[in-house]
């Protein structure tokens, strides 16, 4: 069977209680914990470092999925691996040597994942593709929760899916593809066949009074997916 995963987005959270939202949604049946970090440089806007990423570990035992929105990103990368961060994943324009980025965030123990904006094209993967645990897509501009889906990112992620596929029947390694913007149950179906596995889903989750209906609402979406070609290389 092929595998999704839900990544509910701190950013829609309530900050001022942070580890209560971090139980509700573990409770509620979430798969990772997606943080957004954001340095008002990268991206407008500015959040939280690895410091709270420390306080906040404790409260849940499902992978910390942490998406940075910095630049430069090197230097925060042993804070956040030390801060319990288990994938980090960047944006290769916001770092200089993106294939040194890596592997720094492969030392560190780490899973790597490369984020690409709706106008960076998947030629940014060449050369480094193999090195990585998750590409990250994103189907909106990077900076806020909230925002509307871009529908151009369905075909990225066709053409993703093939070239990954592709990647993991030669490395035989587990490769994820993940979404990140604008998700929500009425376009997870869509979004799970044009080939994504892993869905961050902000507002959707944290917008809901009931987190446990939302998340069963995107899996029963989920469920009504075809299987495709390349499942068998997910296994
Ligand atoms: C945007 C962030 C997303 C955002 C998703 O820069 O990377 O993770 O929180 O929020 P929604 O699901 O509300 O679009
Ligand atoms: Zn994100």
């Amino acid at each position: 069977m092929r595998e999704f995963l839900i990544a509910p987005s701190l950013l829609s959270a309530d900050f001022a209680r942070l580890a209560d939202e971090i139980r509700d949604v573990t409770v509620a049946g979430a798969d990772w914990i997606h943080l957004d970090v954001m340095d008002n440089h990268y991206v407008p806007n500015l959040t939280v470092g690895p410091l709270v990423c420390s306080a906040i570990r404790p409260y849940t035992s499902l992978p910390f999925d942490v998406h940075l929105m910095t630049t430069p990103v090197d230097p925060l990368v042993s804070a956040f691996a030390e801060a319990g961060a288990n994938l980090i994943t960047f944006h290769p324009e916001a770092t200089l040597h993106a294939h040194r980025t890596i592997e720094l965030i492969r030392s560190h123990g780490a899973r790597a994942g490369l984020a690409l904006n709706p106008a960076t094209p998947l030629t940014v993967l060449d050369h480094v593709l193999e090195m990585l645990d998750v590409v990250l897509v994103m189907s909106v501009n990077p900076g806020f929760g909230g925002q509307a889906f871009i529908p151009e990112t369905l075909d990225k992620l066709r053409l993703l899916r093939e070239r990954v596929d592709t990647t993991m029947q030669r490395t035989g390694r587990t490769l994820l593809i993940e979404v990140d913007g604008g998700v929500k149950a009425s376009n997870i179906a869509r979004v799970a066949t044009a080939g994504a596995d892993v869905f961050v889903a902000g507002s959707a989750v944290f917008g809901a009074g009931d987190r446990a209906q939302a998340i069963r609402g995107m899996r029963g979406e989920l469920a009504t997916v075809d299987e495709y070609a390349g499942a068998a290389a997910m296994q």
